[in-house]
């Protein structure tokens, strides 16, 4: 199986061994073109997908809600793609089957079966801490899509413009001063849902004991992803298995 995960910096896929949960092949990626309109970005998953020669079933994440293959937000890339067939538009150019899902939700089913949430009943949220933050819910397994946490409120702010991964870089933040904003963030949620484990992924979580540690007061269990940056190329694939 192939995925393709559509990030705010890049547009990375690979094929996938989805036995091992794993990449078959190293992945290629291509920087995400500025403004990240939906022609542009479809002209980098094409190329990203020539370079291997894949010609099977095709899973793709957006970094937006997807409905019914329709994207229906875009914090993080062009405007264009609001209310756009997605979908058809990929799957058009490049003559494949095509599935598409929100790149938290992808990250999210990856993780819950072959990484950090892999046998976890209960109510596990999965958090991609990059460009912007992306959620995946999961009770007993299951998955509720499109959650969208990361445009929480916070002190009258957007969450992700505070605590996500470009937020700590972007304004410079010690990773004690934007631990409290995550630990805020991870407060907030908790009172929202209650959860009885938080998965933190995204690119920074291969950087989690640098900041994992300082987080106190969470009563749910806290733990880094395991697939890391990825989780998204493998959900994608494990939702293309299912076309
Ligand atoms: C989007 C989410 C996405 C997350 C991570 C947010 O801005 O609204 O859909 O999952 O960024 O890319």
């Amino acid at each position: 199986m192939f995925g393709v995960d559509i990030g705010g910096t890049g547009i990375k896929g690979a094929p996938v061994d989805l036995d091992r949960g794993d990449l078959a092949e190293e992945r290629y990626k291509v920087p995400t073109p500025h403004p990240a309109t939906p022609e542009s970005v479809v002209e980098g998953v094409h190329e990203v997908v020539s370079k291997f020669g894949w010609t099977g079933p095709l899973g793709v994440t957006f970094p937006g809600v997807v409905v019914d293959g329709v994207t229906r937000t875009a914090a993080n890339v062009d405007p264009g793609w609001i209310g756009l067939d997605a979908r058809r538009l990929i799957s058009d150019r490049l003559g494949l089957p095509v599935v598409l899902l929100n790149d938290a939700d992808a990250a999210g089913v990856a993780e819950m079966t072959f990484g950090a949430g892999r046998g976890r009943g209960g109510t596990t949220i999965v958090l991609t801490l990059g460009t912007g933050i992306g959620s995946a819910i999961f009770v007993d397994g299951r998955l509720v899509p499109n959650t969208e946490l990361g445009h929480l409120e916070l002190h009258g702010h957007d969450a992700e413009k505070r605590a996500s991964g470009k937020a700590r870089e972007d304004e410079d933040l010690s990773w004690e001063h934007w631990a409290r904003r995550l630990k805020k963030y991870l407060a907030h949620v908790e009172m929202l849902f209650s959860p009885d484990l938080f998965v933190i992924g995204g690119g920074i979580s291969r950087k989690s004991q640098k900041f994992l540690p300082l987080i106190e007061g969470i009563s749910a269990e806290i733990v880094p992803a395991e697939l890391q940056n990825n989780a998204g190329i493998v959900g994608a694939a494990m939702a293309a298995a299912k076309l």
